[in-house]
């Protein structure tokens, strides 16, 4: 699986060098990683090719925007008919993408290697041990409803953490140093070594940092299965809560006067970053629905980053516009432009390790 991620992501770097002898220095990098984490998740949860994973990635993101347009009054009643061509197109939508998922789930079972191969989706689909349970099998709307969740939730979280990171990098050229120089301590200068990712103890405070200022996952939901009373507030049974984690992750009563500066420093030593409440932070969310990916995801952010500032700087493009919204998931809804600069070893060619001080940042 590691060897994958680090496949994909030399492919997108050596188009990145490729655009940038060509000329063009500033790169989309949300768009470009976004692309990339998708081939990785088609490939190593589903085995399929990224032109077939992006066909479902493709339509699941038109799902998005549309279900975003049209589902902000979740649990109000008759709201679908508030919006019905939303719906309709929601719905149409919908079933391409169960056709797709339903093609990819079908070639599976009927290829020679079948379900014996040990990814996500041979595991799904294994007769045995799903959900714990022995001689449980998920049926076929099932494992179509799991891919979805998989292919949609795997991908563009971890690559919003990664987009959100190069941004805060690109604006504190002080930690892209301080990582490069964390790289080089842990991998001794050599191809990254996988056992050896634990190590990056420095890149694993940027990415919980990067995680409380712009949390990929916005907002997390429960539902009361009975009556709660909340100090003097009683919330009915049934009610829909939604945990604003935006809110609570830029709370100067949780994180002090300096909520909103970037210092992963915060992270040293304290896993939840000096917040005065264990409940505080919650990128992953909580209890027994939390994110099952969050191992996937700390392996693939520190993989990929690895391997972007072992070859490139970077700086804020001009064009960028700082625009964090929420679609489902917190996005810069302007894409996030920034220019790219290849580090040079000492013969001045483009490569893997750099001496070099990046150029200053740009952030006006
Ligand atoms: C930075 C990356 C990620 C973030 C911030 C994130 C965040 C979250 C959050 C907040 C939840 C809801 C938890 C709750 O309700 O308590 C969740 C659930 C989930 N995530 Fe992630 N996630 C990330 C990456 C991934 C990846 C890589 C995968 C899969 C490969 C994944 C698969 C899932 C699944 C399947 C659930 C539903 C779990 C359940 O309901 O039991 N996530 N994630």
């Amino acid at each position: 699986m590691p060897s994958l991620m680090v496949e994909s992501t030399t492919k997108m770097l050596d188009k990145w060098a490729a655009l940038i002898n060509s000329g063009s220095q500033e790169i989309d990098v949300e768009r470009e990683i976004t692309a990339t984490a998708g081939e990785i998740i088609a490939k190593t949860s589903f085995g399929i090719s990224y032109e077939n994973g992006s066909k479902v990635l493709e339509k699941l993101r038109a799902m998005q925007i549309t279900l975003f347009k049209s589902n902000r009054y979740v649990g109000v009643p008759f709201s679908k008919l508030m919006f019905p061509g939303k719906t309709m197109e929601a719905k149409k939508l919908g079933k391409e993408i169960d056709a797709l998922l339903l093609t990819i789930v079908t070639a599976r079972k009927n290829s020679n290697e079948g379900c014996g191969q040990k990814d996500l989706l041979g595991l799904l689909i294994q007769e045995n041990g799903v959900d714990g349970r022995l001689g449980k099998k998920l049926t076929t709307r099932e494992l179509v409803d799991e891919c979805k969740t998989f292919f949609f939730g795997g991908h563009e979280t971890t690559a919003l953490a990664l987009s959100w990171t190069l941004l805060l990098l690109a604006m504190h050229p002080e930690w892209q140093n301080q990582l490069r120089e964390e790289i080089r301590e842990v991998t001794g200068d050599k191809e990254i070594d996988f056992t050896k990712l634990a190590g990056l103890k420095k890149m694993g405070w940027v990415m919980n940092e990067v995680l409380r200022l712009y949390s990929p996952a916005p907002n997390v939901q429960r539902q009361a299965r009975e009556d709660i009373q909340v100090n003097d507030l009683i919330i009915p049974k049934g009610t829909n809560m939604w945990i604003d984690v935006v809110a609570m992750n830029h709370d100067p009563k949780l994180w002090g006067e300096d909520v909103n500066e970037f210092k992963p420093e915060r992270f040293k030593d304290d896993l939840y970053g000096g917040c005065n409440h264990k409940m505080g932070f919650l990128p992953f969310g909580f209890g027994g629905r939390m994110c099952i990916g969050r191992n996937l995801t700390m392996m693939e952010y520190k993989i990929v980053l690895t391997l972007v500032l072992t070859r490139f700087s970077f700086s804020i493009s001009p064009s960028y516009t700082h625009s964090p919204a929420i679609v489902l998931s917190l996005r810069p809804s302007n894409g996030l432009p920034l220019i790219v600069t290849p580090l040079t070893i000492s013969n001045g060619q483009d490569g893997p390790r750099t001496e070099k001080k990046s150029p200053p940042p740009s952030t006006d």
